[in-house]
This record gives structure tokens, C-alpha cells and sequence, in this order.
């Protein structure tokens, strides 16, 4: 379901060129579970904004549901990315002035959901996270565990086939990371989401069904 083939990505900072992937290949299967790891600069972000259609690749081709999305404009990776990814990120990114609600609302509204469909998903993704009675809550009224948790809750709004997380549990306390990690999984089998997770954090990699090295751009296990 998601198919990397041979995808290399170069930035260009005006002389020099840096080569942030170097020929990945990577089939994911559906459903699957997969934690990323690696030294910092080897490129994971890199590849998880291409799978997530954040950012396209210099060559290569990225198959997602048998789409090739590598070749997409902006338009097609904009309605991708709305219907077919969730992204969480280590810093949450929630909007400080809605609270948890209208935040897990919004990629719906967006995707033009209808208001009562709307607000029946909302409710669900809150009980799913553990959060209903936090749905009022602003942000800044939030722990970091709780944020991150509405921030998922969010990121599986449109039904997603694929749920990417980089460094999700980087800025929370380990405790909470494994709750997190508990809540990531739980939700990769309730919600049939592909889950691809980057960490730093063995404990958190161990939890997948599988575990990818990268080093220089290149998988090296
Ligand atoms: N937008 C960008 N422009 C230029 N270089 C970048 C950009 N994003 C990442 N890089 C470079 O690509 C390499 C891989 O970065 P990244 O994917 O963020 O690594 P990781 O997530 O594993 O720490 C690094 O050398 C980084 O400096
Ligand atoms: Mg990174």
C-alpha cells in the first residue's frame, strides 16, 4: 500500500547539493505498524514528508493505494494529504485559539464533512484518545500528553490510510510516551491506519511490527 521506489531527494542550497535520500526502496504493507530510526540528519523527516505528500522527491517514484503521487502537483498532493494522510508532529502545531474540538474538527471542515457527521466523528475521536471531558479545553489549558493526544485525535479526522508521526513523543515525558505509543498502536488496529513512527526512542521503536535503520539517506536494516 505504500511503495517507495528507488526515491532520492536533493536540496539544493545554492553550490551545494545535499543528498538527503539516497535510493530508498520500501514497501509498507496495510495496516502494518513500521518505526523509522536513525542518527539526526539521516534523512527520516525527509522521507516521511514524501510519503505524506508534504514534499515530492528529486527521482523515484511513491506509490500510495497504487497512486503514483510522486509526479502530483500541487493541487493533487494538497487533496492527498487532506484525505488519505494524518501527520503528527513532535511540537503538536494545534491552533491556540480553537479548543480541542474545533481543532479535531477542522481538517473535516476543510474536507466540507457535513456539520452533524462533523461533530459525531469529533466526539468519537475524543473518547478514542481518552480526552471527552477535555473537549473545551484550549491548548495552553492542556499537558503536553494531552495536547499531543488531541493532536492524533486531529490527524485521523478525514479517515486516513496512512498515519505518519515524527518524533511524536519528543517533547513528552517518558510515562506519557508510553501511553502515547499504547494510543498510537491502539488506534493502528481500531482504525486500520497504516503507522509509520520516526523516534529517537528505542522503547518507543519496539513497539512496531517492524523496524527500519536509516543512515546517510540509505535504509541500512
Ligand atoms: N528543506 C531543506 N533544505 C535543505 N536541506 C534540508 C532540508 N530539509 C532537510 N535538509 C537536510 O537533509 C538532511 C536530512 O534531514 P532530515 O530528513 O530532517 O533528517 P532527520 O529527520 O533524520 O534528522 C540533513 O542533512 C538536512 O540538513
Ligand atoms: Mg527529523
Amino acid at each position: 500500500m505504500i511503495d517507495l521506489r528507488n526515491v532520492t531527494k536533493i536540496y539544493k542550497m545554492g553550490e551545494t547539493e545535499i543528498r538527503a535520500l539516497n535510493g530508498i526502496s520500501l514497501k509498507v504493507e496495510k495496516g502494518a505498524f513500521l518505526s523509522l530510526v536513525g542518527p539526526s540528519g539521516s534523512g527520516k523527516s525527509t522521507l516521511l514528508n514524501i510519503i505524506g505528500c508534504i514534499d515530492t522527491p528529486t527521482s523515484g517514484e511513491v506509490h500510495l493505494d497504487g497512486e503514483d503521487v510522486s509526479k502530483l502537483k500541487d493541487r493533487g498532493l494538497t487533496k492527498i494529504r487532506l484525505h488519505k494522510i494524518g501527520f503528527i508532529f513532535q511540537q503538536f502545531y494545534l491552533i491556540p485559539t480553537l479548543n480541542a474540538m474545533e481543532n479535531i474538527e477542522l481538517p473535516m471542515k476543510e474536507a466540507k464533512v457535513p456539520r452533524e457527521e462533523r461533530r459525531k466523528r469529533t466526539r468519537q475521536l475524543l473518547e478514542n484518545v481518552g480526552l471527552t471531558q477535555r473537549e473545551k479545553h484550549y491548548p495552553n489549558q492542556l499537558s503536553g500528553g494531552e495536547q499531543q493526544r488531541v493532536a492524533i485525535a486531529r490527524s485521523l479526522a478525514n479517515k486516513p490510510s496512512v498515519l505518519l508521526a515524527d518524533e511524536p513523543t519528543g517533547e513528552i515525558d517518558s510515562e506519557t510516551s508510553e501511553k502515547i505509543v499504547n494510543l498510537l498502536r491502539k488506534l493502528n488496529s481500531e482504525e486500520k491506519v497504516t503507522l509509520l513512527v520516526v523516534t529517537h526512542d528505542l522503547k518507543v521503536a519496539k513497539h512496531a511490527d517492524r523496524m527500519i535503520t536509516i543512515e546517510d539517506g540509505k535504509i541500512v536494516s
